[in-house]
C-alpha cells in the first residue's frame, strides 16, 4: 500500500503533484507521504494488539530524516538506533531516548557513554567483550547499565546474501549456545542490569517462516532467562519484507496460489498471527524493530531525464540521481519500479543509469518503461528505506533534497546540498599552501 497514485495522468503523492515538487524543489528529490508512513506504522502496531505490553522501535537506519522520526515518535514509536549519531538525531527530532534500543557489533567507549548519559531504554549486546566494557563504563558512572544479548538463532532468513544477520556465517549477535553462559556472567557484573533479549535475523524477509522458525528456536531460551533473571522484554527485530514489484500486488489469486513464495507473502496480520500466539503466553513487553516496513513505500525518488542515449547494443535512459543517491541497484541488484511523473502513450525497454563513473550506476536494465524523453520526470518508487540514508556525496554530488507530503501539504524536511558544503571541513595542509 502507499499513497504515490495517478490522478488524470499525473503522478501524485496524496493531493500533491510530483510534477509540482520536480518544478519547486528541484530533482533528485525525495519524496515521502507521512499517511503512508503513518499508516504502516499503525498497521503493524494493531496487528500486534494481542500483545498488549509492545514497542514498535522504528529502526531508523531506514531513514533517518528528523521529520519522519518526530512523525513516529508522535505516533508513540521507540527506535532502534545503532550509533551516537543515531541517537543524538532522535533527541534532536524530539524522540524519547528511553524508547530506544541500541544495536551494534562496535559500540565504542563514547557511544555507550553518550546513551549512559541520554539513559536508553537497552543496549543490544553482540559480543561477550561488550559486555565487560559497558559493565567498566557504566560503573565510572555509578549506573547499571540495562542490557539484552542479541541471540544469533542460527536460522537461515533466505533474503539477499548482504543483509542476512542470523546465522553463524554473520558478524551479529552471540550463539544460542553460548548465549546462556554469558548471561550467567553477566548477571555477576555490578554495572549490568539484564533487561531482556534481543534477536534480528535479516532483513526483506518475505515470508513468515523464518521469523517463526526463529522465535520457536530462541522461546525455551526466553522463558529460562524470565525465570533466572526476570528479564522484561523480549525483542524479535525488524526485517519485515515489501512488495517492490507490484506486478506482485495485483497478481491474481490462482496466480498467488501456483506461485510459494508469494502465497507466503508477508503481511502485518500474517505475520502478528503467526507469531502473537507463540508470544502472548509469555506474559513480557514485546519488541519489534521494523525499518523498511513503515518508510520503504513511503517514499519515492523524483528524478529527471537529461538525455536518452542509444547504442547500437541498447537505449540508456540518463537521469540526474545516481547511484550516490540511491545505492540499492547497484549493491543489492533491487528492483524499483520505474513510473512517469506525467503518463506518455508507448513504451520503451532502456538502462535507467545516473551520471557517475562506474558502470553499477544503474537503477534498471533492459526495463520496460513509458516512452520518456528528455526532460520528462520519473519516480522511482519505494525508494523511501535505505535511500537517502545510504546516500553519498560521490563524485562530489550534493545530497538531494527532502520532502515531507501531508494531503495537499508539503514541507522542504531537507534542503538540497550546496557545492558548497562538499568540501566543508577539509582543510589544505600547511605545506601545500601557494
Ligand atoms: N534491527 C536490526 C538489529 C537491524 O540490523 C535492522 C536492519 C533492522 C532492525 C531493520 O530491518 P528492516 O525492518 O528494515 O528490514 N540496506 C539494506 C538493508 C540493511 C538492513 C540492516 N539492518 C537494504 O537497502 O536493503
Amino acid at each position: 500500500m502507499h499513497d504515490f497514485k495517478f490522478k488524470n495522468g499525473r503522478l501524485y503523492c496524496e493531493g500533491v503533484a510530483l510534477e509540482q515538487l520536480a518544478r519547486e524543489c528541484g530533482t533528485p528529490l525525495y519524496v515521502y507521504s507521512q499517511h503512508t508512513i503513518t499508516a504502516h506504522f499503525q498497521k503493524l502496531d494493531r496487528a500486534l494488539a494481542g500483545l498488549p505490553d509492545r514497542l514498535v522501535c522504528f529502526a531508523m537506519k531506514a531513514n533517518s530524516n528528523a521529520a519522519i522520526l518526530r512523525l513516529l515518535a508522535n505516533l508513540g514509536g521507540g527506535f532502534d538506533i545503532v550509533s551516537a549519531g543515531e541517537l543524538f538525531r532522535v533527541v534532536q527530532a524530539g524522540g524519547d531516548s528511553r524508547r530506544c534500543v541500541f544495536a551494534g557489533v562496535g559500540k565504542t567507549d563514547e557511544e555507550i557513554r553518550y546513551a549512559l548519559a541520554q539513559g536508553i531504554y537497552c543496549f543490544n549486546v553482540e559480543s561477550a567483550p561488550e559486555i565487560e566494557r559497558i559493565n567498566r563504563l557504566a560503573r565510572e558512572v555509578n549506573e547499571r547499565a540495562p542490557i539484552a544479548i542479541r541471540v544469533n538463532p542460527n536460522v537461515e532468513a533466505h533474503t539477499h546474501a548482504k543483509i542476512t544477520t542470523g546465522t553463524y556465517e554473520n558478524k551479529f549477535g552471540i550463539a544460542i549456545e553460548d548465549v546462556e553462559a554469558v548471561y550467567a556472567h553477566a548477571a555477576t557484573l555490578p554495572g549490568i542490569h539484564i533487561r531482556g533479549v534481543q534477536m534480528h535475523i535479516g532483513s526483506q524477509i518475505t515470508s513468515v517462516g523464518p521469523f517463526v522458525k526463529a522465535v520457536k528456536k530462541v522461546l525455551p531460551l526466553v522463558k529460562k532467562l524470565r525465570q533466572l533473571y526476570a528479564i522484561e522484554f523480549f525483542s524479535i527485530g525488524g526485517g519485515i519484507g515489501i512488495c517492490y514489484d507490484p506486478a506482485l500486488e495485483s497478481a491474481t489469486p490462482e496466480w498467488w496460489s501456483r506461485t510459494p513464495k508469494a502465497r507466503a507473502w508477508l503481511t502485518p496480520q500474517r505475520y502478528a498471527a503467526s507469531l502473537v500466539p507463540l508470544l502472548a503466553p509469555l506474559g513480557l513487553r514485546v519488541l519489534i524493530e521494523p525499518g523498511r516496513f513503515i518508510v520503504g513505500n513511503a517514499g519515492a525518488l523524483v528524478t529527471r531525464v537529461q538525455y536518452v542515449k542509444s547504442t547500437p547494443e541498447k537505449t540508456f535512459v540518463i537521469v540526474d540521481a545516481g547511484m550516490n543517491d540511491l545505492i540499492r541497484p547497484a549493491f543489492y541488484d533491487s528492483y524499483h519500479q520505474i513510473v512517469p511523473l506525467r503518463q506518455t502513450r508507448g513504451t520503451l525497454v532502456a538502462d535507467v543509469v545516473g551520471p557517475i563513473c562506474e558502470s553499477g550506476d544503474y537503477f534498471a536494465k533492459g526495463r520496460k518503461l513509458a516512452a520518456v524523453k528528455e526532460g520528462d520526470g520519473v519516480a522511482l518508487l519505494s525508494a523511501g528505506a535505505y535511500g537517502m540514508a545510504m546516500a553519498s556525496n560521490y563524485n562530489s554530488r550534493p545530497l538531494a533534497a527532502e520532502v515531507l507530503v501531508n494531503g495537499n501539504r508539503y514541507a522542504v524536511v531537507r534542503e538540497r546540498q550546496a557545492v558548497e558544503d562538499l568540501n566543508r571541513g577539509e582543510k589544505v595542509a600547511g605545506w601545500l599552501k601557494r
